[in-house]
Parts: C-alpha cells; sequence; structure tokens
C-alpha cells in the first residue's frame, strides 16, 4: 500500500463526532472473533444434541449459528472501512475470543448443559453488542445500525434458549428457515446463495 498519508473522509468524521476510532475497532476485532468462534463451536455442539430430544434442539442451535456467521460476515466491511484489519494468526484470533467454554461438556450429549452453553454464549454476545452501541450512539450512524440490529438476533437468540431451559416464552421461536437472519441480512449479503 502506498506511504502515501490518505485522508480517509468515512473515518474523520467519526473523530469529529468524538468516536475513539482506536478502541471501537478493538470491540469490533473482540466481537467478531466472538461470532466466528461461536459458529464453530455451535456446530460441534449442534452435532452433539442427539435421540428424540436432541431432534428438536438442533433446528434452533442451528439458526443461532447460521446467525452467528452473519454476525462475523457483517462486521468485516465495517472494520476495514475504518482502517482495522483482522489478526495476521488465526490462532490469536480464535484465542482472543475466550470462548473456550462453549466446549462440549463433560458428557457430550448432555443437552440441557449443551444449552446452558449456548445461553451464556447468547449473552456474553449481547453485552459485547450493546458495548458498541454505547460507543458510538449518536456519533457513528452506520456502526450504530449494524451493531443494533446484531443486537437485536442475539436478544432473541437468549430469548429462544430461555424458553428451551426454563419454560420462560421467547415470543418468537424458530425462524422461517435456517439462515433467514432477518435483522442483519442486508448486512451480510455474501451469504445469500441467489
Ligand atoms: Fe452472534
Ligand atoms: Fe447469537
Amino acid at each position: 500500500m502506498t506511504e502515501e498519508k490518505i485522508n480517509v473522509v468515512g473515518v474523520n468524521i467519526l473523530k469529529q463526532n468524538g468516536v475513539d476510532v482506536d478502541e471501537l475497532l478493538k470491540q469490533l476485532v473482540y466481537n467478531a472473533s466472538v461470532e466466528f468462534t461461536a459458529f464453530y463451536y455451535f456446530t460441534n455442539l449442534r452435532a452433539h444434541c442427539t435421540g428424540i430430544e436432541g431432534e428438536s434442539i438442533k433446528g434452533v442451535i442451528e439458526d443461532a449459528r447460521l446467525e452467528d456467521l452473519s454476525h462475523f460476515e457483517s462486521c468485516l466491511s465495517r472494520i476495514y472501512e475504518i482502517g482495522g484489519i483482522l489478526p495476521n494468526d488465526a490462532q490469536e484470533f480464535i484465542r482472543m475470543s475466550g470462548c473456550e467454554f462453549l466446549q462440549l461438556p463433560p458428557n457430550k450429549t448432555d443437552i440441557k448443559e449443551i444449552l446452558k452453553k449456548c445461553l451464556v454464549a447468547e449473552q456474553g454476545a449481547i453485552v459485547n453488542w450493546n458495548k458498541v452501541c454505547n460507543m458510538i450512539y449518536d456519533k457513528d450512524p452506520t456502526t450504530y445500525d449494524l451493531a443494533k440490529d446484531i443486537l437485536r438476533e442475539e436478544i432473541e437468540h437468549e430469548a429462544w434458549f430461555l424458553e428451551l431451559l426454563y419454560g420462560r416464552p421467547s415470543g418468537h421461536m424458530r425462524r422461517k428457515f435456517a439462515g433467514e437472519r432477518p435483522h442483519t441480512r442486508k448486512h451480510s449479503r455474501s451469504l445469500d446463495l441467489a
């Protein structure tokens, strides 16, 4: 890339609006790592939902899993637009997520334990995206639009797992189809097949 100092108006306006761009980038890259790693772990957790009970749970974890992939995809362009990059070392990217708690429970097919892990993951994601919303509210409409849409899906995911674990009604169980991602679809069009 050229050594010349490039004028990036899209970043200048953020600074003028009072955004700490370095802090925002740090949080976005961290959130991207959590989404990416959670997608991986949900894949394995879902595969261990066996038996008659597991069959119905698989679909719910699949909806949440595909939306985590959507969340990862959704924040990528924003990271680069405001001058960030992903870590060069993929292992560093996975490690920074701190998602080891999503490894299989001691009894690998214990559905309740699997659901509890899913719930904690969703609750962590809510905190992560709420943090971004608070950092930029009124200052960065582009990132805010993204963060609030991801937050909306994370809140729905939490409600699904609360319903499955504790019978607390979610009011909106299941998507029309896996990968629907009703709130983040516009941010992750790269995942659309057509
Ligand atoms: Fe997510
Ligand atoms: Fe989620």
